[in-house]
C-alpha cells in the first residue's frame, strides 16, 4: 500500500489556490434584498450553469460571507455578469465594510432583486438546494428570469482582471 506522506498544509493551499487561478472566469455580482428592502451584493466568480431542464445554475458563497443569510433568508438572488468596463464595481462589491450599494445604481428584476445596469446578462433565481460543504455553500438554484445585451466580459485570470484581446 502506497504510504506516500500528505503535503504540509500551507503548501497545499497555496498550491490548490494557484491552481485555481489557472482556471479563466467571468464575474458576476450576485445580489438581493433584505426584509427592509435593502440592496446587499458580493463578487462572485464561482457561477457554473448545471442544468438546462429545469434550468439551473450555482454559486459557491463563504460561509462567512455577509450576503449567505441575506440570500438564504430571502430563498433567491440575482446575477449581473460584469462587461469589461465594470472592473470597479468587482473591486467594490468584494471589499468588506463598506455599503457596496450605496454609489451603485441598479434596476429591480422581476422578482424584485437588485440588477446592476449595463451588465452582459442578468439572471434571477431561486434556491433549489444549499449543500454545505468545506467553508462554503452551494446554492443550487433555479433559473426563473434572464436578459442579455452585448459587449465583452470581464476576466478574471491569475489572480487578476483581464479583458479579451
Ligand atoms: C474576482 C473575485 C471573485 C470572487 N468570487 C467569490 C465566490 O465565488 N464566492 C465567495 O464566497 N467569495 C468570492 N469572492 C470574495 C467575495 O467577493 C468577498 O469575500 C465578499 O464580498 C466579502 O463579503 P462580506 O464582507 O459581506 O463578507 C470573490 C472576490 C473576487 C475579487
Amino acid at each position: 500500500m502506497s504510504t506516500r506522506p500528505e503535503p504540509p498544509p500551507e503548501f497545499a493551499a497555496e498550491q490548490f489556490r494557484l491552481a485555481c487561478a489557472q482556471f479563466a472566469t467571468g464575474i458576476a455580482i450576485a445580489s438581493t434584498l433584505d426584509d427592509a428592502g435593502q440592496p446587499h451584493g458580493m463578487t462572485v466568480n464561482s457561477f457554473t450553469s448545471v442544468s438546462m431542464h429545469p434550468p439551473q445554475v450555482l454559486i459557491c458563497v463563504d460561509i462567512t460571507a455577509g450576503l449567505l443569510p441575506i440570500i438564504t433568508k430571502r430563498g433567491g438572488f440575482g446575477l449581473s455578469f460584469l462587461a469589461e468596463h465594470q472592473q470597479d464595481l468587482s473591486s467594490r462589491f468584494a471589499r468588506r465594510g463598506q455599503n457596496r450599494f450605496e454609489s451603485t445604481p441598479w434596476i429591480a428584476g422581476q422578482s424584485g432583486v437588485p440588477l446592476i445596469p449595463g451588465a452582459l446578462a442578468h439572471m434571477e433565481c431561486r434556491i433549489d438546494q444549499t449543500i454545505h460543504t468545506g467553508d462554503h455553500a452551494i446554492l443550487i438554484s433555479r433559473v426563473i428570469a434572464a436578459d442579455i445585451s452585448s459587449g465583452r466580459p470581464l476576466l478574471y485570470f491569475e489572480r487578476g482582471y483581464r479583458k479579451l484581446e
